[in-house]
């Protein structure tokens, strides 16, 4: 998979160094873009093959697709819309908590820091750190997809002149080798907004934590952003709202299959749906198929039944309490939690114990 796209090539070998001075080129539409050095470090994550990942997922009894597939540039424009519904709660509540509460975060990770970021979304909430931290080292956005990681480490870099970003492409959901340089070597803070934490099944979950915990060392603190238990309608809105952004984010992973790879989905026969599934604590998304159809791919004719779904994503929730001891299985201790007002969302400041 390349989602690279055709804009300006940039291409960089294995730990090259982009320090060329500032400049201007004209790149995709036009737009003249000023070009701030950032340092990459690239790990040349491995994309997988999608049409063989497709096919995997779409034979098992319950079907399900990887949910990597919701991010191409239409997809990551949807998700952008997502995050500004009225009944998407989690991005402006998480906002909210860390403006309230920034100055208690930046004391927690004090002076002189290397910010470490899992995912590099808007950087939105990074910048409310970088406002406040005090004379941070480096910030290190750690993403899988090339072109988006540098693009938006190149705006954090413009917009904060003298600062050191060290952006890695590498595939954070699995077990990565963290680069030898010295800004790494030198304990960082690990930051990690957005609950993409729930977006992980709960032993990936404990792994994943496990391997911040190595890279952070003892000590070392984790600045997590977890949306917790509420009501099952509250948080079903959220993941299907009035005006279908959310659906049509769904939807396009079928799009993406009928134009990469040639599959003959009709977009009019699948529906969305989100549903609190409670037993697992869990947000599920699907697609639904409204009738017995037949979809081709790659010469794989996969039938379908009416009202069989295709399970696209999970998106845990948390209670403090289920949250702490996933943290204190995986060595580290909840020392901060910040919410808001109805509890909806936590900000949550770990640290990892000495062993
Ligand atoms: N981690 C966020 C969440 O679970 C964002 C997100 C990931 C999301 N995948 C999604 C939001 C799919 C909506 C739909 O809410």
């Amino acid at each position: 998979m390349d989602k690279t796209g055709s804009g300006t090539a940039i291409s960089l070998p294995h730990f090259s160094h982009d320090k060329s001075p500032i400049a201007t080129l004209r790149g995709k539409g036009q737009k003249v873009t000023a070009v701030v050095p950032v340092e990459l470090i690239d790990l040349h994550p491995e994309m997988g093959s999608l049409l063989e990942e497709a096919l995997d997922g779409l034979t098992k009894p319950q079907k399900t697709l990887p949910p990597k597939l919701f991010y191409d540039e239409r997809g990551s424009r949807l998700f952008d819309r997502i995050t500004e519904l009225d009944e998407y709660y989690p991005t402006r509540t998480e906002i909210s908590i860390m403006e309230r509460h920034v100055g208690e975060m930046v004391a927690r990770i004090g002076a002189g820091a290397v910010l470490v970021e899992y995912g590099s979304g808007s950087s939105l909430k990074t910048r409310v750190l970088l406002d406040h931290l005090e004379s941070p080292a480096a910030y290190v956005p750690i993403d899988i997809s090339r072109e988006h990681l540098l693009a938006s480490a190149r705006r954090l870099a413009a917009a904060y002149p003298g600062l050191r970003v060290m952006p890695v492409c590498a595939d954070y959901t699995s077990a990565f080798e963290v680069p030898e340089v010295e800004a790494l070597l030198a304990r960082p803070t690990v930051f990690f907004p957005g609950s993409t934490i729930g977006n992980f099944e709960p032993v990936e979950a404990a792994d994943f934590l496990r391997r911040v915990a190595r890279v952070v060392g003892p000590g070392g603190g984790l600045l997590i952003g977890v949306d917790l238990k509420k009501n099952a309608k509250v948080l079903e809105a959220a993941y299907d709202d009035a005006e279908g952004v959310t659906a049509a984010f769904n939807k396009n992973v079928l799009r993406r299959l009928n134009d990469e790879l040639g599959a003959d989905f009709d977009l009019d026969h699948f529906e969305h749906r989100a549903l609190f599934n409670e037993v697992q604590g869990r947000i599920e998304m699907h697609l639904v198929s409204h009738a017995d159809q037949r979809v081709h791919l790659n010469g794989t004719s996969i039938p379908f039944r009416k009202g069989e779904t295709i399970h696209t994503e999970n998106s845990y929730k948390y209670t403090l309490d289920q949250f702490a001891h996933l943290a204190s299985a995986t060595g580290f201790a909840v020392e901060e939690v910040w919410t808001d007002d109805q509890v909806f969302f936590s900000v949550q400041y770990l640290v990892h114990r000495s062993p």
